[in-house]
């Protein structure tokens, strides 16, 4: 949106920053929310999908990110760090180069999408890559910046998920309206939360009516909050949401039972089914943690929990490019044609 100041600067009345702070941004927020004709007709609800690839760094993490550097660097503090399944640490060391801050990221070995580990690369992060998964690495995150100078700028800091509240805000902005229901894909469970307390804001000021039910969605293989117990060991193509035991647990069900919301698992299949329709029917290319919302959709449509002729919202929480490997399984070598009509014709089947 031209002129779009990001989030700190359209929502400053609403998110209070240390005095005399500096913003750091790099206008994130603005999201483009689309209607989706083809899941509206599968669903028989009206159905938008939130796009938060659209984000400078390509996910919903440079909303809360703006605010924890922003806090960072009035503190003082020289540096920040965080644990990461790959999006906050992409988030993170873009910002705290904007911020001049040094920044150290965690990340479970072998288990983060390239493109991700090249936005931390690329902006000069430190890079640990732990032999554990995301759990382990929030751990130690939590536990460094606990004894030495170091900035924790996962959600468990509470100004990150300030920030997040505002994708809620700007969907009611921009419908005039709260939705009837609000898909979200789960892992560590704070932005569910953040949009859970983002809608409840606006009904408890006036600025809507309501608040939608949220539904959470989680990859079967690491669906804590749907079994109810931690998972030791969880395992998921959606390597986003690889996560085995939420930091925000008590925030994320403070959500579903105060809206009426659920949780649901969905497999990976039904979530690469989910990642190739977004693709291909509505040219909007996601990561595939982000077609959770929209495979929980399709599932809860299909086993009648979905009311039809409900305003739904989806967010798709990342870009589809964070994950070349994924886009590109199952494509093979092929063989370069010559510089020829006749053959670019006869390989499209024209002839
Ligand atoms: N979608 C994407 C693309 C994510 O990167 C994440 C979380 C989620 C959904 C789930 O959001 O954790 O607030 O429930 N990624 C974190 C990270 C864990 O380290 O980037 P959540």
């Amino acid at each position: 949106r031209p002129g779009w100041p990001g989030i700190l600067h359209a929502y400053g009345d609403r998110i209070p920053v240390p005095d005399g702070a500096t913003v750091v941004t790099l206008h994130e927020g603005g999201t483009p929310l689309v209607e989706s004709a083809h899941l509206s007709e599968l669903t028989g609800c009206r159905v938008l999908l939130k796009v938060e690839g659209a984000n400078p760094t390509g996910s919903f993490k440079d909303r809360g990110m703006t605010v924890a550097m922003t806090y960072a660097l009035a503190s003082g503090v020289r540096a920040v760090i965080c644990a990461s399944t790959g999006n906050t640490s992409a988030s993170a060391a873009a910002y705290a180069a904007r911020a001049g801050l040094t920044s150290a990221v965690l990340v479970p070995s072998g288990k983060i999408a390239l493109g991700k580990l090249a936005q931390a690369v690329a902006h000069g992060a430190r890079i640990l890559q732990i032999d554990g998964n995301f759990d382990d690495c929030l751990e130690l995150a939590r536990k460094t910046s606990a004894e030495y100078p170091v900035t924790l700028v996962n959600s468990v800091n509470p100004v990150r998920l300030l920030g997040q509240k505002t994708a809620a805000w700007e969907i009611c902005d921009v419908l005039g309206r709260a939705p009837d229901i609000h898909c979200l894909p789960v892992g560590n469970a704070g932005n569910i939360t953040a949009y859970w307390q983002g809608y409840s804001d606006y009904a408890a000021d006036g600025v809507v009516e309501g608040t939608p039910r949220m539904f959470g969605f989680q990859a079967a293989g690491a669906a804590p909050l749907v079994t109810g117990e931690p998972v030791s060991h969880p395992e998921t193509i959606a390597t986003a949401i690889r996560v085995g035991s939420p930091a925000s647990w008590t925030g994320a069900v403070t959500a579903r039972d105060e809206s009426g919301g659920l949780f649901e698992a969905v497999t990976d299949e039904q979530i690469l089914d989910a990642y190739r329709l977004l693709a291909r029917r509505e040219g909007i290319f996601v990561e595939p943690a982000s077609a959770t919302s929209v495979a929980g959709l399709l599932a809860t449509s299909e086993d009648g929990r979905l009311p039809r002729g409900s305003v739904v919202v989806c967010t798709v929480t990342g870009h589809g490019l964070k994950d070349p490997d994924t886009a590109l399984i199952g494509m093979s070598e092929v063989e370069p044609l010559p510089v020829s009509p006749g053959a670019v014709a006869h390989a499209l089947e024209l002839t």
